[in-house]
């Protein structure tokens, strides 16, 4: 084959011409789709770290459901802001920092959390007060700015009081460091933080909802097709996107894994594109939801 073809990307195009293992596995490795809400949602972030310092820095909350694309998200921005620092040796790469809410969350373990991102060596016996010195020193001395915390909804395992403790350290870092915060997390979290009305007043809150039929879902499916290195266009009816929402439930994840299941069989069988019937015939193996989690 000559040239790229034009209904691909030219990233998938470029593997077109590898084998069929090798073509299975670029549909299954790791890639980023771009879809107009994500854009917007990273346009959001990506002004938090050029805003300036003042005293009340902006914070935004994203909620979805699982499986919606938060954690995507999330390494998007920090990859890109990474890429972007290398770009720039002179640019700081620390105004950025992700920190992953595991487990039940309380005081200590948020800053011992803070800490290992950091690289800091943690010292068991430290009490919180110390955690929070050496915390707050690193912060300020690396210059973060945008504090991003996954799966904030993990705070809904601690107890009432313990949830208190860790608002009021979020707010602490905020107000004391000039942080802008970023949570994101399932819905359900948004009560937690609105339980803390001071806090829930600085974040603008945005949602990834699940995808319903319109021109949105289309674009999605189109832009995920288009890197599916198959040498033949796929030609998807109202019947085959219909289909997609309803095997998915809307959620992406499930929408994602279904086109790429049917991508791999279409490299295998040799029918190299995506039909109405072969999204027909898709059966998710093994519904089970932690595979989203
Ligand atoms: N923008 C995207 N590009 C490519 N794949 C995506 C994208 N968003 C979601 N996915 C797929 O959906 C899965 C679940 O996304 P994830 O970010 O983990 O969801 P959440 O954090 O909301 O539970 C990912 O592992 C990936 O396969
Ligand atoms: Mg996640």
């Amino acid at each position: 084959m000559t040239g790229k073809p034009d209904h691909l990307t030219d990233e998938a195009g470029a593997v077109l011409t590898e084998s069929i293992d090798e073509r299975v596995y670029f549909v299954r490795s790791k890639r980023w789709i771009a879809y107009p809400k994500a854009v917007e949602i990273l346009g959001h972030l990506n002004a938090l770290l050029k805003h300036p310092r003042t005293t009340r820095m902006p914070s935004i909350a994203v909620f979805g459901d699982s499986g919606m694309g938060k954690s995507m998200l999330v390494e998007k921005f920090r990859d890109d802001y990474a890429r972007g620092a290398d770009d720039e040796p002179s640019r700081p790469k620390t105004k950025l920092l992700v920190v992953e809410l595991a487990g039940r969350p309380n005081e200590r373990r948020l800053y011992a959390q803070i800490l290992a991102v950091l690289g800091a060596p943690q010292n068991p016996r430290a009490t919180i007060v110390e955690l929070e010195r050496t915390a707050v020193r690193l912060l300020v001395d690396l210059g973060v700015q945008v504090l991003v915390l996954d799966e904030i909804h993990n705070v809904l395992a601690a107890s009432w009081r313990e949830q208190r403790v860790v608002f009021n350290t979020l707010r602490y870092l905020s107000n004391e460091l000039k942080l802008s915060l970023v949570c994101f997390g399932i819905m359900e979290a948004r009560q937690a933080i609105n339980g803390d009305v001071q806090l829930a007043r600085r974040f603008d809150a945005l949602s990834l909802p699940r995808w319903t039929a319109n021109k949105e879902f289309e674009q999605l499916v189109l832009a995920i097709i288009r890197n599916l290195p198959l040498k033949e266009p796929s030609v998807l009816t109202v019947k085959g996107l219909r289909r997609i929402l309803q095997s998915s439930e809307g959620v992406s994840a499930r929408i994602f894994r279904m086109l790429n299941e049917v991508a791999i069989e279409a490299i295998e069988t040799g029918a190299e594109r995506i039909t109405d019937e072969a999204l027909e015939r898709y059966k998710p193996v093994g519904e089970d939801e932690a595979a989203f989690q």
